[in-house]
């Protein structure tokens, strides 16, 4: 087992510019999910950890161990891609086993592990098939099958499940974790899935345009975005955005916009006092954070643009009085019609305000 540490690591394709100062520890054990959208730097990232591309700068260590310079082979990891790569005309046991026998392992102790894994991944009845014999799922567990036989250091696995259905994936989100725990190996995880990142992490690393924005627990994440790109990005449905006006009125705070005037909790208010002399803020909620009602008594109104039922709950389009459309979850026996006039209160010990120039959150 090891912990990792990556510190000031830049990447550069010629001019691209692929990761940029990035800084991330993970500890012994603990599984990190790198989680971003499509070209931030995850992939080139966890092809540094693994040394199958070059470190434009910085450093990664894993321990005390500087890895820089050591080959693949001399990592003691173990990949597992999104395209899996298992050998065509071996089978399913073979394939398991080339990584073993490629380091001289006994045939007993490759039996042994086969059975291990095979058991936890639940494929023991598929050893005897080849590739093309097995679904996109049981295929990636044999990829994963192979990456826990050689009981490694530390696991890098990129988007392994991105291709599978998503009754599949929502499976083996839960297996993953499950092998994960038990193994006890760091995992370094990269997706660009905010609910696989959510579901499995201890920690996420969230990167946007190859720069690492936050690094927290799932829950510090979505509960405390540090900038206003984290919170639209972690959270589905999305967080609602909506530019107010900050006024001082009586010694209390509001948030002013044409369909409201909310007071700011006093707690919450201290840390906006420097926002007070900008040209309005941007407040952020969640739609689960918003009640509607078909009564007029809410704090903002506005009206129904469109209801849709999702079984468990509905979700409401709100157009607001002015300008701003905003999404509402709520229950499923929740009875307004397209146009009808409804009116909204925020929770307002779970709203965020950020800057609108800088995006960054005052909390
Ligand atoms: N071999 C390469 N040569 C030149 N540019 C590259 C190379 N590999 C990646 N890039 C560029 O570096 C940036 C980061 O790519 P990377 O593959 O790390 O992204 P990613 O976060 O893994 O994206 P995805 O979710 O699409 O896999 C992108 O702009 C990409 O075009
Ligand atoms: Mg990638």
């Amino acid at each position: 087992m090891a912990s990792v540490t990556i510190t000031n690591v830049w990447k550069y394709y010629g001019k691209t510019v692929a990761v940029k100062d990035l800084n991330i520890t993970c500890n012994d054990g603990e599984f990190v999910s790198v989680l971003g959208p499509s070209g931030c730097g995850k992939s080139s990232t966890l092809r540094m950890l693994a040394g199958l591309e070059h470190i434009s700068a910085g450093d990664i260590h894993f321990g005390d161990t500087r890895v820089n310079d050591l080959e693949p082979k001399d990592r003691d990891i173990a990949m597992v891609f999104e395209n899996y790569a298992l050998y065509p005309h071996k089978t399913v046991y073979e394939n398991m086993a080339n990584p073993l026998r490629l380091r001289n392992e006994s045939e007993e102790t490759i039996k042994k592990r086969i059975a291990f894994a095979a058991e936890m991944l639940e494929i023991e009845h598929l050893l005897q098939r080849k590739p093309m014999e097995l679904s996109g799922g049981q295929k990636q567990r044999t990829a994963i099958g192979r990456a826990i036989v050689r009981e490694p250091k530390l696991f890098l696995f990129d988007e392994p499940i991105a291709h599978l259905d998503a009754k599949l994936r929502a499976r083996m989100r839960g297996e993953l974790k499950i092998m994960q725990r038990r193994l006890g190996t760091t995992m370094i995880y990269v997706t660009h899935d905010q609910l696989e990142a959510m579901s499995m992490a201890d920690r996420i690393a969230v990167m946007n345009n190859g720069v690492l924005q936050q690094f927290g627990t799932p829950q510090e994440i979505y509960n405390h975005p540090v900038n206003e790109w984290v919170a639209g990005f972690v959270g589905e449905p999305p967080m609602n955005f909506i530019d107010c006006d900050l006024i001082e009125e009586g010694g209390s705070f509001y948030a002013v916009h044409s369909a409201f005037k909310v007071a700011v909790p006093s707690d919450q208010a201290v840390k906006l006092r420097g926002a007070l002399k900008s040209s309005g803020v941007r407040m952020g909620i969640r739609p689960d954070q918003l009640a509607i009602s078909l009564g007029q008594d809410g704090a903002a109104k506005g009206s129904i643009k469109i209801t849709e039922p999702l079984g468990g709950d509905t979700l409401v389009d709100v157009d607001l009085k002015g300008a701003n459309h905003v999404l509402v979850k709520t229950d499923a026996d929740f009875r307004g019609q397209m146009n009808d006039p409804c009116s909204l209160n925020f929770d307002t010990s779970r709203w965020h305000f950020f800057s609108k120039e800088t995006g960054v959150a005052y909390f």
